[in-house]
């Protein structure tokens, strides 16, 4: 293998991803010649790329949109969390083959940041990020619900992992995570994406989580914020996720400090 030793997030478009930014600035952090990479993959080019960088010098990369269900499929093998929500986020090259694992889920619970034991979580959205939120949830012993605007997607995947199907987003609830991609348009106004979500006529909740990441406050963290809530925004998962994959690339503490700050000021270049 050559001496260099890459890392990269695989995605479609990737242009807009602060992983490179964050993931340069922890590897300066722990002294670690490594670099990290944008690398912007076709549908159709995915797996045979991928299967072609431990030899380039790869050590692991990160997934992304489109890719996260095709990052498990090749893959020769997935950690029980990645089989489980049947998507992957971090590929690892090993001398056993390409490990895929989800440190999406469990980076949500790290940045919520205190139990959900016993705790009522409602997420909204029943697509793969809001899947992956839910099971997180879930085995965290959270008390948690999906709500979903087609209802009949919310209900399958209610079904699928055993949880509640909310017919309604607003109503009492500890803890509510959107996992939906309203607030990704960033003139769509707070009462329209209040609205989008059903959440208009509802209390804020205990804990509000966005995994939409912005530039600026997206209308839901603000709405939250104003009524409240304890606010965790879309880039804390982003780091929490990233310090994971980062953690099992170099088997290091990540410099989660850093990883925050490039993340918050390091790209000008972003969404
Ligand atoms: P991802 O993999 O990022 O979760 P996805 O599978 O396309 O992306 O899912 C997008 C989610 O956002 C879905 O829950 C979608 O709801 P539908 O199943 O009804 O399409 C939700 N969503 C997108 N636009 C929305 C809007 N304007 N209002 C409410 N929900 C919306």
């Amino acid at each position: 293998m050559p001496d260099a030793r890459l890392l990269g997030v695989a995605g479609f478009p990737v242009g807009h991803s602060r992983s490179p930014v964050m993931h340069a600035a922890a590897l300066r952090e722990l002294g670690l010649p490594w670099r990290y990479l944008k690398l912007p993959l076709p549908p159709e080019l995915f797996a045979e790329t991928v299967r072609a960088l431990p030899a380039a010098g790869y050590v692991g990369v990160n997934v992304t949109v489109p890719h996260k269900e095709a990052a498990l499929e090749v893959a020769d093998s997935p950690t029980p969390t990645a089989g489980a929500i049947g998507a992957a986020n971090t590929l690892t090259f090993t001398e056993h083959g390409i490990e895929a694992d989800n440190t999406d889920a469990p980076g949500l619970i790290a940045a919520l940041g205190e139990p959900v034991a016993g705790r009522r979580a409602l997420v909204l959205g029943a697509g793969g990020a809001g899947r992956a939120a839910a099971w997180a949830l879930r085995e965290a012993g959270a008390e948690v619900s999906v709500w979903n605007r087609t209802p009949g997607r919310g209900r399958d995947l209610a079904a699928e992992l055993r949880i509640g199907y909310a017919r309604r987003a607003a109503g009492a609830s500890d803890v509510v995570v959107n996992a939906t991609s309203v607030g990704l348009v960033p003139d769509v106004r707070e009462q329209q994406a209040l609205e989008a979500l059903g959440l208009r006529e509802g209390e804020p909740p205990a804990t509000l989580v966005d995994l939409v990441y912005s530039e600026r406050e997206t209308a839901l963290t603000a709405w939250a914020r104003q009524g409240g809530s304890a606010v965790v925004d879309g880039l804390e998962v982003l780091v929490r996720q990233g310090a994971l994959s980062l953690e099992r690339w170099t088997g290091r503490r990540p410099p989660l400090a850093a990883m925050r700050a490039a993340a918050v000021h390091g790209g000008l270049d972003i969404r």
